[in-house]
């Protein structure tokens, strides 16, 4: 059988760990060529390497995923490599711990530069380059902590409302030519989110034992690959995907 996303081009931002990492590797086992950035190059080196022995490919292409020249140059390397782009992963991301008292206010601008304006910059440039093309797939991953407001992670929340906010008015801004994008906003997903962020080890297990088992990458990258493996005439809009027992947020 044909796997269903041979021929295409993926872009996926943050592919370095965790999700994006995850995501990479399902995408291109359904055939398609992934286009991996992330800052730690040694890192989409060793995946790029991973993908290549299962008969997949990649290309690294390091960068920050906050600056917009560096979002420019990955989509025209996107273009001048594959000469198409048909999947883009909006990924690349970290948390904050803390709400709006308690959070380390120096590190505010920083996260919005990267989750919100960086998560900009690729969705308009890459729905730019789809709407020509009438086709396409743009997942920007949100949280749980932007879909229902919590108090212990507020600002970051606030970076992932934004996202899902402007997913869904570019939705509507590209609908009509077939360009298809979608927020996924997993619950807590163990990855090395939580110590970028700042929460402490013994806060994760507290959730581990409060939630019973959280999600794996896998369980977010699965989650993907089967929202962009949909038919053209089918769009899964929005995706809460939870571990099971997590009650709040
Ligand atoms: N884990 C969770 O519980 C959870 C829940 C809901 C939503 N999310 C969202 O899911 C996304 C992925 O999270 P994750 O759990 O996979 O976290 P992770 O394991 O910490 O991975 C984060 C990825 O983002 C990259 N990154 C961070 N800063 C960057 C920058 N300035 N420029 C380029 N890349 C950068 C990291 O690579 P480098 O360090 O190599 O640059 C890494 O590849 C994030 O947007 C996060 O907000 C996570």
């Amino acid at each position: 059988m044909t796997p269903p996303l041979k021929g295409k081009t993926a872009i996926i931002t943050g592919a370095s760990a965790g999700i994006g990492w995850a995501t990479a590797l399902e995408l291109a086992a359904h055939g398609a060529t992934v286009i991996l950035t992330a800052r730690r190059a040694d890192r989409l080196a060793d995946l790029s390497k991973t993908i290549a022995a299962t008969g997949g490919k990649a290309v690294i292409f390091p960068g920050d995923a906050g600056e917009q020249s560096h979002i420019d140059q990955l989509l025209s390397k996107a273009m001048e490599l594959t000469g198409r782009l048909d999947i883009v992963i909006v990924n690349a991301g970290r948390g904050l711990a803390g709400g709006i008292l308690t959070s380390d206010q120096t590190q505010w601008e920083s996260l919005y530069k990267l989750n919100v304006l960086g998560a900009a910059y690729l969705m308009r440039g890459a729905a730019k380059i789809m709407v020509e093309k009438q086709s396409g797939d743009i997942v920007a991953l949100g949280s749980v902590a932007g879909h229902n407001i919590s108090p212990f992670s507020g600002f970051y929340g606030s970076t992932k409302w934004a996202v899902a906010a402007i997913a869904e008015s570019l939705r509507r801004e590209v609908a009509s030519r077939s360009v298809r994008v979608t927020t996924v906003k997993p619950g807590i997903v163990e990855s090395e989110f939580q110590e970028a962020a700042g929460y402490t080890y013994e806060n994760f297990t507290k959730s581990i034992a409060r939630f019973g088992k959280v999600l794996s990458a896998e369980d977010v990258a699965r989650t993907i690959g089967f929202i962009v493996s949909q038919p053209p005439h089918v769009h899964i809009n929005e995706v809460v995907v939870r571990p099971t027992g997590q009650d709040y947020p």
